[in-house]
């Protein structure tokens, strides 16, 4: 094990989510922040002295090729707009790049098998970033399923949702095959979440329902996964209602609720849980930082060689979920997963 390596960083893309990010790399133990890109002129540098204005020799790239031939480069983190994810994705690993990619790392299950190919054949970790699942507060709920709390589980409910700011709107202009709408930006989340696997059994089908822009994007949208025997995820998210990002699980015992899921190191995460002794329990746990967890998780599986917490196996399970049920809610009927 190497205890004082850091694995050196590059972002690709001056986006917004770089508020939190950005600050994770420079404050996370084993990385180093090494360069930052953008295609437009002047936004690398802003973004960089906007959140991490103590960072001394940071490289600006003003094209992402660039920083891919950086080859003091170890690793990625890639911001970039959804529909740009997989073929970025694609190019960083044949540059020999570890990749770090947010969510959803690609549309379709077809490319995510073409980075999975490809980060074989050039021997790099690729990870799609789910920060959330590094929260503590999902460890300390599989404990509490484990120990058998609330029996068998036999159905699961996620919920994420947010008003849109006007602002933000342009995220609906594109429609979904370009990676616009509710599903590829949160929905991906609310399925992710209805995914735990907490349902030990392999979906058979999934039944959606969506609201449409006039552009074509979906911007409510409620489902069903059918594990079968009986056991169901429900997933529901929207950018016109008031902010949810909450999972409940429930078994034959009982149940228990996670009520943030996107808690911020600033937030004290509740989880509660009641079963049908009569128990009634609340708890508040430490506040944490998902973001800087993930990258130290991605950091040490590439320094460590371990593998990422979040398998490509993982990704194209969530992305066959979510390509069948933005189908069933185009189609109006339920889609069988092959
Ligand atoms: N994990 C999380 O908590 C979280 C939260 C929000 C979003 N996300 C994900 O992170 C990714 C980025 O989301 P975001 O909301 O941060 O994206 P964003 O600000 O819209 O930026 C995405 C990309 O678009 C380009 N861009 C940014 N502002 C632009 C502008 N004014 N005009 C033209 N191009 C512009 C940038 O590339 P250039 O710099 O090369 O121009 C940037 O990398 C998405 O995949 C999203 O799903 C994750």
């Amino acid at each position: 094990m190497n205890n004082n390596a850091k694995l050196r960083w590059g972002i690709l893309g001056a986006a917004r989510i770089n508020q939190q990010l950005m600050p994770a790399i420079v404050a996370a133990d084993n990385s180093e922040l090494v360069a930052i890109a953008s295609r437009r002129s002047g936004a690398a540098a802003e973004t960089l002295a906007r959140y991490a204005p103590q960072q001394e020799n940071v490289r600006i790239y003003d094209q992402l090729e660039a920083l891919l031939e950086d080859d003091s480069i170890q690793a990625i983190y890639l911001p970039l707009s959804n529909q740009e994810h997989g073929q970025w994705t694609l190019r960083a690993i044949e540059r020999g790049k570890h990749v770090l990619c947010e969510k959803p790392l690609a549309l379709t299950v077809a490319d995510i098998e073409a980075i999975e190919n490809a980060a074989e054949k050039h021997n790099v970790t690729v990870m799609e970033g789910f920060m959330y699942r590094y929260h503590p507060q999902h460890a300390k709920i599989k404990e509490l399923i484990m120990s058998g709390l609330i029996g068998e589980v036999r159905s699961v409910r996620s919920c994420f949702s947010f008003m849109m700011q006007p602002a933000r709107l342009y995220r609906l202009a594109e429609n979904i095959e370009n990676g616009g709408g509710a599903m590829w930006d949160i929905g991906c989340y609310a399925i992710n979440a209805a995914r735990l696997p907490w349902l030990d059994q392999t979906p058979l089908a999934v039944t959606a329902m969506a609201k449409y822009t006039d552009s074509g994007a979906d911007i409510s949208s409620s489902g069903i996964i059918d594990y079968g025997s009986g056991k169901f995820a429900q997933f529901d998210f929207s950018f016109e209602r008031a902010r949810r990002a909450e999972y409940e699980v429930i078994g034959t015992k009982g149940g228990l609720k996670c009520h943030n899921v996107w808690a911020k190191q600033d937030e004290t995460p509740v989880l509660s849980w009641w079963t049908e002794g009569g128990q009634q329990c609340e708890e508040k746990l430490l506040p944490a930082n998902h973001f800087r967890l993930e990258i130290e998780h991605f950091s040490d599986c590439v320094l460590n060689n371990r593998k990422p917490g979040i398998s490509l196996q993982d990704s194209k399970d969530n992305c066959r979920i979510i390509t069948a049920a933005l189908q069933s809610a185009a189609q109006g009927h339920q889609i069988q997963i092959d």
